[in-house]
């Protein structure tokens, strides 16, 4: 096994270049490090290679300077605060460029995060899943960048809650809960005061956790008081934690997490802006492991667009001497009797 796309420390450090092979001591390493996985590829098919929604790189950064926006308002260091809060517009302007330039791209991967920087990973991934369905939804350059930078902020007043519940394993009181709950209000009363955040952006941190029906917190808004930013951003703020591993549960996979979105149109989230979300989620990422209506499993290695239960897919035989067998599910039509059933696990039997 070789590992298909470099892997970044905390600090934005080269951890491992893609290419490198997994060894078993690596694999222990990579554990012990709190690592929870990482992209494996073929050394001979560089070609298999997994493209995130934006490059690593600029995600990279944009964690960074989240991070250091997070932590300098933290500490109550101003200079920091400000200058963070420059590099993290200028980096969200890079990451509307990225997104806005391929408007046939697709969210075909889940992108793996070291727990303890789950936060920041978090923000970033809101903003650009958020951007992807601006950019879908017709929204202009402008609106793309309110609708950003509510997203990479709308869980910033957590750093105002009491750390021992925020990093609570077990379940929370009903008490603590509340307490949780007051991280949008805290949040969107922080950058009000600041003045340099526009309007839009500060709604959609103060209304994130509002529901389409109007059961949502912290105003209990009906949908039609709710703004198209906010909506958004709860859509992909839910699809997003839902793909991470928590620490009182493993990640659901993207056709998983769909499933739930899904059967809460209309309940938590606005049908039409779910319509837009779901044209662009891959269900089944480059790199899923599926298994197959004809008994066989196979690893996803491409996708096509519009047709995501459709992809090619490379079938894993447990002999290793028989020949590479590819199944393009959605070009060959001797495979139109073949479908994918779901997420093969390690235990199910075939
Ligand atoms: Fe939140």
């Amino acid at each position: 096994m070789v590992l298909a796309k470099n892997l970044y420390g905390s600090r934005s450090e080269l951890l491992l270049a893609a290419g490198t092979e997994l060894t078993e001591s690596l694999i222990n390493k990579l554990i012990l490090a709190g690592c929870e996985g990482v992209y494996i590829g073929d050394e001979d098919k560089p070609e298999y290679e997994i493209k995130g929604i934006i490059s690593t790189r600029l995600k990279e950064n944009t964690v960074n300077a989240v991070r250091s926006f997070f932590k300098g308002i933290e500490r109550g260091n101003a200079i920091v605060t400000s200058y963070s809060f420059s590099t993290m517009s200028h980096l969200l302007d890079d990451i509307i460029d990225e997104i806005s330039t391929d408007k046939n791209a697709m969210i075909n991967m889940v992108d793996l995060k070291v727990f303890d920087d789950y936060t920041y990973y978090h923000c970033v991934s809101v903003a650009a899943l958020s951007i992807m369905v601006g950019v879908a939804a017709g929204m202009n350059r402008s609106g793309l960048y309110k609708l950003g930078m509510g997203a990479l902020l709308h869980d910033l007043g957590k750093i105002f809650v009491p750390k021992e519940i925020l990093n609570k394993e077990g379940p929370l009181s009903l008490e603590e809960y509340e307490q949780m709950k007051k991280h949008s209000q805290y949040g969107s009363e922080y950058l009000k005061k600041q003045n340099t955040l526009p309007l839009e952006s500060i709604i959609a941190v103060l209304t994130h956790h509002e529901r389409y029906d109007g059961t949502g917190y912290p105003l209990g808004l009906p949908h039609t008081k709710q703004t198209l930013e906010g909506k958004i951003i709860a859509i992909c703020d839910n699809y997003d934690a839902m793909t991470s591993d928590r620490p009182y549960r493993k990640a659901f996979s993207p056709s998983e997490a769909m499933e739930h979105i899904m059967g809460n149109a209309g309940a938590m989230f606005d049908p039409k802006i779910l319509e837009i979300f779901l044209k662009k989620i891959v269900l089944y990422p480059v790199g899923s492991i599926v298994r197959l209506s004809n008994g066989k499993r196979g690893m996803v290695i491409e996708n096509y667009p519009y047709s995501f239960m459709r992809p090619k897919v490379r079938i894993i035989s447990d002999n290793p001497n028989d020949p590479e067998e590819i199944y393009d599910l959605y070009n060959d039509p001797s495979l139109l009797n073949v479908t994918i059933l779901g997420i093969y696990k390690p235990n199910d039997t075939m």
